[in-house]
């Protein structure tokens, strides 16, 4: 491939990680794990230091997963308490507000300190302890720091729940938790628009199987009008703002749960995917160093939302860890205008910027004009993140934003993995638009066939990790055979990631995409299954199928495939009901942007729907559809693509 971007010399020379560091480190975390990763735990602050580094076994006889096991820590003092002595007075978190009228807050690692231990103080004195479950549905301010770091303070597990979620939403993941408390705000800011926090709180309650929630805490954001039904309902300033501003932090083991997060796969419903203590703070925190050349004085902002395992890593406990400081945006990268990113970097000076393809994309259609107008001298690094990123929007992104001076690294991982696994070092080696490049440290990949054969060299296949990493999941809340049969069944012995890829003859990976079931629209996981579930949850709906199609700014797009039940008539306005049904069901990031009518869909003899010809229609290419033979009835393909034509 001729198409390679050498480091930057000057990058290089000041990078936290040289191509002579990573060579030399990588060999021994592979060779010998245990003393590699016993070295870089050391960059925490332990209660009781472990002595054990690793006991895995991929295998279904004795399978297990745990790091640093006898080790005992406290991930919100590692993130606060210890910068204090050298950098309390360093901003921990900048708040930029959804409009930029509103005034942004500096927040030091010392009032960040204080804040979570009021907070901490003030759960405890609502009865909530180590092991209990805390949701938390806030928009994208600083009390959503606060309320993860407060839980880990005092040992409660939380679960984020991101703001764009229904009430059907919250409260699946609430009866799948079992949670205490909740964490909410009156209302969510986003591009002006109010989003009902409270109200999708108060209806989610009504929902059967919630009723272990005790207690809601009220955050006064917007100062919206909200219904509090008492003793339930607490404002959280009078909760809160009088709590003592120290607070005894849990000693955790490493291997005690730190948070769930609820993700998308290819069956059933989203699955709570735990994370524990040790091993992953470990990792985010290294990882972030690592890839983000972090130094410092970097203001660093990664534009994801807490909702998302990328806020969970990348704004709040890798860069706290690292004593960073991490910019926390409210707001939307079109409002008020397609320059609102880069006016953002002029105004804080921000050096190191994360964001998604998706932005790029959306960005990139409104030309030139928006970037060049700002300054964004202070950057020095870029990153992608949550899905592929094509190469006319890397070279975009590399030429336009970064003006040819600043490295990406496309960074490839999932919830599942806790930090990333598959990344450029920016100081390390050359990258090429679209290929997340290399492992991380002990990160062992490899592509498989069909059949599970490792295949070597230049490939195309199934994208496998062989070994296990700090930061990997630990279980499926509540289901550690759905966790094993997920991950570790296809492939004995190895993680099967979901994701296909291409390793090309210089040892670069290229990530093709899923190959199950789960699509990535605009960077966000959605389970076909759960579309067609929320879809055949309306009475007028006999059946549903889903599939992704490929879609110029959200990467793939969802395309739903409908049946009536008999009598029903299609009608546009049915269509449009259909819509917000699912809109209702799951939240806005789920509604399908085509849906069809399908008098029949196409099905094997034993009434397995077969989707490859779904996607084919879908991408309008019936010239690809291949075998329709073996359908029991091959008409309905015919009537489908007579369909769509019409639609
Ligand atoms: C996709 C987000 C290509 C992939 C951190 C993965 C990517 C899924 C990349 C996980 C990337 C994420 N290049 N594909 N740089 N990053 N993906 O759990 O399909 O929300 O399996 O985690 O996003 O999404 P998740």
């Amino acid at each position: 491939m001729s198409d390679l971007y050498p480091v930057p010399e000057d990058f290089a020379a000041q990078a936290n990680v040289t191509s002579a560091d990573y060579a030399r480190d990588y060999a021994e975390s592979i060779r010998d794990p245990d003393a590699f990763w016993g070295r870089i735990a050391q960059r925490l602050d332990w209660m009781k230091p472990p002595t054990r580094v690793r006991d895995v076994s991929f295998d279904r006889q004795n399978f297990q997963i745990r790091w640093f096991a006898d080790g005992e820590l406290n991930v919100s003092v590692n993130c606060l308490d210890r910068h204090l002595a050298e950098r309390g007075d360093k901003t921990a978190l900048i708040f930029e507000p959804d409009g930029p009228d509103s005034e942004a807050k500096h927040i030091s690692y010392r009032e960040l300190h204080a804040r979570v231990c009021r907070l901490g103080n003030a759960l405890r004195s609502l009865g909530i302890g180590k092991g209990d479950r805390v949701t938390i549905y806030l928009p994208m301010i600083v009390e959503a720091a606060v309320a993860m770091l407060a839980c880990a303070r005092i040992g409660a597990i939380h679960t984020v729940v991101f703001g764009g979620f229904s009430a059907n939403s919250i409260a699946d993941r609430v009866r799948d938790s079992g949670a205490k408390l909740i964490i909410t705000a009156d209302e969510g800011l986003r591009g002006s628009k109010k989003v009902p926090l409270k109200a999708n709180v108060d209806a989610a309650l009504k929902l059967p199987g919630t009723t272990t929630v005790e207690t809601v805490l009220v955050v006064r954001h917007t100062g919206g009008a909200v219904d509090m039904q008492m003793p339930r309902d607490r404002w959280y300033d009078a909760v809160v703002d009088s709590q003592p501003d120290t607070c005894e932090p849990e000693r955790m083991n490493a291997e005690d749960p730190l948070f769930i997060l609820y993700t998308s796969g290819s069956t059933g419903k989203p699955k709570g995917v735990l994370h524990t203590t040790g091993g992953y703070l470990l990792f985010a925190a290294y990882t972030h160093w690592a890839v983000f050349d972090i130094k410092d004085d970097d203001i660093y902002w990664c534009t994801a939302d807490v909702g998302w395992v990328t806020g969970h890593s990348y704004i709040v406990y890798g860069p706290l860890a690292n004593g960073a400081t991490s910019l926390m945006f409210e707001g939307v990268p079109s409002y008020p205008d397609a320059s609102r990113f880069w006016q953002v970097v002029d105004k804080h000076q921000v050096s190191i910027f994360y964001t998604a393809p998706t932005a790029i994309r959306a960005l990139m259609r409104e030309g030139e004009e928006p970037v060049r107008k700002t300054s964004r001298k202070s950057l020095r690094l870029l990153g992608s993140v949550g899905e592929p990123i094509n190469p006319e929007a890397w070279r975009w992104y590399y030429d336009v934003v970064g003006e040819g001076r600043c490295p990406i690294v496309d960074t490839w991982w999932q919830t599942e993995n806790g930090g990333i696994l598959i990344s450029p070092l920016p100081g390390a080696w050359a990258t090429k638009p679209g290929s997340a490049t290399k492992p991380f440290f002990g990160v062992q990949p490899a592509i498989v066939d069909a059949a599970g054969n490792i295949l070597e060299g230049e490939c195309e296949g199934n994208l496998v990790i062989m070994d296990s990493w700090p930061g990997q999941m630990r279980t499926v809340y509540g289901d550690d055979q759905r966790f094993f049969d997920t991950y570790f069944a296809a492939y004995p012995g190895m993680y099967f990631t979901g994701d296909g890829a291409r390793r090309d003859a210089d040892g670069y990976y290229w990530i093709t995409g899923r190959v199950d079931d789960v699509i990535n629209v605009s960077g966000h996981r959605i389970g076909t299954a759960e579309v067609e579930s929320a879809l055949v949850l309306h009475p007028k709906v006999a059946e549903a199928a889903v599939v992704g199609f490929p879609h110029d700014i959200k990467g793939q797009g969802i395309y739903a495939y409908v049946t009536l039940v008999a009598g029903e008539v299609e009608s546009d306005e049915l269509l449009k009901e259909l819509v917000a049904h699912v809109r209702k069901e799951i939240g806005p990031i789920a509604s399908p942007d085509v849906l069809q009518w399908a008098p029949g869909l196409p099905k094997t003899r034993s009434g397995k729907i077969m989707r490859r010809i779904l996607r084919k229609i879908a991408e309008n290419a019936p010239d690809q559809l291949g075998d329709t033979s073996t359908l029991a009835d091959p008409s309905v393909v015919d009537a489908l693509l007579d369909n769509r034509r019409g639609a």
